[in-house]
């Protein structure tokens, strides 16, 4: 019984190429749709105001703060300009309390101001700001902003664990002024970026092929550079370089060709977000190891997988964390003992035989596989979108995609998964020249470029 259980939801957990076809179309028709018109689609194709990436000129002292990943951080980088590149960097990273994630606006904004200010109380002589000046940072905020400017915009809504009703719709950077002052921390916002954008600034910097971004991480989502005038929604000014980055937020897509199961359903219902980030809730890290519980908590109410008794602790929402996913699925003892080791620690769960790790480790590898080939999917859509999925004549351009994100950092498995998907969906030809590329905390060092490409001293240095 279940094994039954397992094999139904594999097969529901489909994804043919034929399939990932359909979906990585589906993902372009969606990005038509929303950059067409506000509302146009579940895709909200964000104008970020970037118009124009790093060049490496950028030049001075510049922070970050980057919040919206599993962790926050600070970050100020000494940047020399043409030649030098950076020549200084330093970094803070501070988990943050799970209990500011659905608190006060206040509380949560007073907490990482407060941070900032004492790593910016903590700033060494090697690190130095122009006399007079007035300290200047790049805000990663990664949820989805509606900007007015390049440094103001209105919280949509919040994603993954986050919930604090009263900041929805306010300007987060006003938010977090207000609570620099309060610290008596005296910093000017200069841009606010998408952890998407800030990693596509961070890996033009040194990779002059990095068109787009992706964050595979406790969210996801994308970020491309697009043709100013392949915007309809856009009314402003075009821009001189003819582009605009594209915060797509991606998490939003949802698509029949999706191949969701019962369990995913019922996670979606009783999530922060219902209804909403239906992509997200597929293929990013705080969602995988809660699908594996789910499935996990079926077979033992309906077939006694565990025995007479269903355990109590899986039934805890969220308690099979991703990472702990990720090593039971990388197990390769030949008795499986980290799987066992983790049922123990984790759920409370002893005297497994080998054969029920070994569905367990079956189970892991086709939510890890189905989530890992609809990224895949959602690549092509983009490279589509571009014009990058196919070799025009005569042309060898090569396309960098940089990615960031716990998720594709340390589960291998999937990582291989998501690498073999998209080699398979672009045949051999094409994906030599398509590089996706690991951009280490990209995200914090794109924000302090942008805050230095945006600063108020900008015409000063000319
Ligand atoms: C980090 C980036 O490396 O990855 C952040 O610097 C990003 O900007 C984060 O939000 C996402 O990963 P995770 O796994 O922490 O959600
Ligand atoms: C969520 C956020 C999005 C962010 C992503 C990755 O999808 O809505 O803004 O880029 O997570 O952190």
């Amino acid at each position: 019984k279940a094994m039954e259980i397992v094999k139904q939801f594999e097969e529901k957990c489909g994804t043919p190429i034929s399939k990932l076809r359909q979906v990585a179309d589906a993902m372009t028709v969606e990005m038509h749709a929303g950059l067409a018109s506000e509302g146009g689609s579940k895709l909200k194709m964000l104008i970020s105001y970037v118009d124009n990436l790093p060049t490496g000129n950028e030049k001075g002292l510049f922070y970050a703060l980057d919040l919206g990943g599993t962790n926050f951080r600070v970050l100020r980088v000494q940047l020399g300009g043409k030649d030098s590149g950076i020549v200084n960097q330093q970094f803070e990273e501070v988990s943050i309390p799970p209990s500011l994630m659905t608190g006060t606006s206040d509380a949560l904004f007073d907490y990482i101001a407060a941070e900032l200010a004492k790593f910016v109380s903590r700033e060494g002589t090697d690190f130095q700001l122009t006399p007079g000046r007035q300290r200047e940072l790049g805000f990663t905020f990664s949820f989805p902003v509606m900007q007015s400017s390049i440094a103001s915009g209105t919280l949509l809504r919040w994603t993954k664990g986050f919930s604090i009703d009263e900041t929805v719709g306010q300007d987060v950077v006003a938010e977090l002024t207000k609570a620099m002052e309060r610290q008596g921390l005296d910093m000017r916002v200069s841009a606010l970026v998408n952890d998407t954008v800030g990693t596509l600034a961070g890996g033009r910097y040194t990779n002059n092929d990095v068109i787009a971004a992706v964050i595979l991480g406790t969210g996801s989502n994308a970020a491309y550079v697009e043709r100013a005038q392949a915007i309809p929604k856009w009314h402003g000014l075009l821009p001189k370089s003819g582009q605009m980055v594209i915060n797509m937020e991606w998490g939003n897509f949802r698509s029949s060709h999706l191949p969701l199961t019962e369990y995913d359903h019922a996670l979606d219902a009783e999530s922060l977000n219902p209804g909403e980030q239906i992509y997200e809730k597929v293929i990013s890290g705080m969602y995988l190891g809660e699908i594996v519980r789910r499935v996990l908590c079926r077979m033992a109410e309906e077939a006694a997988f565990f025995g007479d008794t269903v355990p109590p602790k899986l039934k805890v929402p969220f308690v099979l964390r991703t990472p702990v996913m990720s090593a039971m699925h990388q197990d390769t003892s030949p008795d499986l003992k980290i799987v066992a080791n983790k049922l123990k620690d984790i759920l409370e769960i002893s005297n497994t035989f080998l054969k029920m790790r070994k569905v367990i480790v079956e189970l892991c590898d086709i939510v890890a596989r189905r989530g890992a080939r609809l990224s895949a999917a959602g690549i092509l859509g983009i490279l589509k979108k571009m014009g990058r999925d196919t070799i025009k004549e005569g042309e060898k351009q090569r396309t960098v995609i940089a990615m960031d994100g716990g998720l594709y950092e340390h589960y291998t498995e999937y990582r291989k998964s998501l690498e073999n998907s998209l080699n398979e969906l672009l045949g051999e030809e094409v994906s030599e020249t398509i590089v996706v590329e690991h951009s280490n905390d990209g995200s914090g060092i794109g924000a302090a470029l942008l805050a230095a490409s945006h600063s108020q001293y900008l015409e000063m240095d000319e």
